[in-house]
């Protein structure tokens, strides 16, 4: 007997996971390896941590659609950063993490046999999307275009089975930050084909040289066909919280409150009495991490430049480079096992992404000691990544020692 439904059967974990474990086999073998990633790694503010201590002492739990107080406070920060009024009450469903709420998204909305229209590259949620027996389709974008969204791409694959247009804004892994005009091409677009514009925001507080992010929530006209999704993780440096949160019509929200209700009942309660405290407490942390990831991305971004057979957009936001390694002679495959077992940086290859060729994603979420040894041992590893490569080399390669 097979204890597998055959959509599940073809699930691999994410990539992220089989990197972690990877590293961690590394490191039992010697390997110092780095600790870089795309999540924060500044702690909350001390006023979260003290609420998240008080609320333990209390033994409550909330609403299956969330803490009304995290609500209200979410609907507050929207009216006052995009000025648009959503009801705390029936348009906002606080979820665990971001992801959740993409698979409720998800599991909600579609069919059997339905299309999902994301881009290549993109963030994993075809997975979800598979998950839920529906088809991801892929439009692809260009790195000689910047990565930016392409309408023409997108039209060249919407069909009568389209039901939602997956956006990421800031994308990941692209790192490119979506003008006014083209989020609301996007919108446009889903207008134009009558699809649920499902958009990721999660990277909203991490932008940078001076640029805005525009939110689908600035604009009302289409407030029937967004969802957006934000989360705890980046936005307040909360990841192991697990808290996120999506904002969609009244119909949505309360659809997908029961599907939440019937899988978990309710979030933890302590989480988001920490979260409250991180919307409605002092900011001047919030608002220091995102100029703390554009400094590591300059401080990377003055290593690579000295680094040849490698390109890459400059990331406007987000957390990682988005690098093109085919000019090294070397897989991305490759390429990443050998960052990590010699040079101990952990990076995740482009098909990861659903991209084909030679890519990394290089995340610099670091402190200052990471991000000082990444810096070092960048341009070391990637010029003896193309030596190793070089024909004549390939006979006498022997690894270089992580230093
Ligand atoms: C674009 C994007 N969306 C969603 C998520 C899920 O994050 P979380 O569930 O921690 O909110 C991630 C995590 O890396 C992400 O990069």
């Amino acid at each position: 007997m097979s204890w597998h439904r055959p959509i599940y059967r073809p699930l691999t974990p994410p990539v992220f996971r089989q990197v972690i474990a990877k590293s961690e086999e590394a490191a039992a073998r010697g390997v110092e390896v780095l600790e870089i990633s795309a999540v924060p790694w500044q702690l909350p503010g001390a006023n979260v941590l003290r609420a998240a201590q008080e609320a333990a002492t209390r033994t409550r739990r909330a609403p299956a659609q969330g803490l009304p107080e995290l609500r209200r406070a979410i609907a507050e920060r929207i009216a006052k950063v995009n000025g648009q009024t959503v009801s705390p009450d029936s348009e906002i469903l606080i979820t665990n993490g971001s992801m959740h709420g993409l698979w409720l998204v998800m599991l909600g909305l579609l069919n059997e046999g339905d299309e999902v229209l994301m881009t290549s590259p993109g963030f994993i949620v075809d997975s979800l999307v598979r998950l839920a027996g529906a088809h991801p389709v892929f439009a692809s974008l260009r790195e000689s275009e910047g990565w930016r969204i392409n309408i023409d791409s997108l039209e060249a694959q919407v069909t009568e089975r389209t039901r939602i247009l997956y956006f990421c804004n800031p994308d990941n892994p692209t790192g490119t930050v979506a003008t006014q005009e083209e989020v609301l091409s996007v919108l446009e677009f889903c207008e134009r084909h009558d699809l649920f514009c499902v958009l990721d925001e999660v990277f909203d507080t991490q932008v940078f040289d001076g640029l805005t992010h525009v939110s689908a929530l600035s604009f009302a006209d289409w407030k029937h066909r967004v969802v957006v999704v934000q989360s705890f993780t980046k936005s307040y440096a909360m990841p192991g919280w697990r808290l996120g949160n999506l904002v969609g019509p009244s119909g949505v929200v309360s659809h997908l409150t029961q599907l939440l209700q019937w899988t978990m009942l309710d979030l933890p309660y302590v989480t988001q009495v920490a979260g409250t405290e991180a919307v409605t407490g002092p900011q001047d942390w919030v608002q220091q991490l995102g100029p703390d990831f554009q400094r590591n991305r300059d401080r990377i971004l003055r290593e690579l430049q000295t680094v040849s057979g490698v390109s890459y957009v400059v990331p406007q936001g987000g957390a990682f480079f988005f690098i093109n390694v085919s000019g090294l002679g070397v897989t991305s495959q490759t390429l990443a096992r050998d960052l990590r077992d010699l040079y101990g940086i952990p990076v995740y290859p482009g098909y990861n992404y659903n991209i084909r060729g030679e890519y990394v994603r290089l995340a610099f979420g670091a402190n200052e000691a990471n991000l000082e040894a990444l810096a070092r041992r960048l341009p070391v590893a990637l010029a003896d990544a193309a030596r190793r490569s070089a024909p004549s080399a390939q006979r006498m390669a022997r690894p270089s020692p992580v230093r």
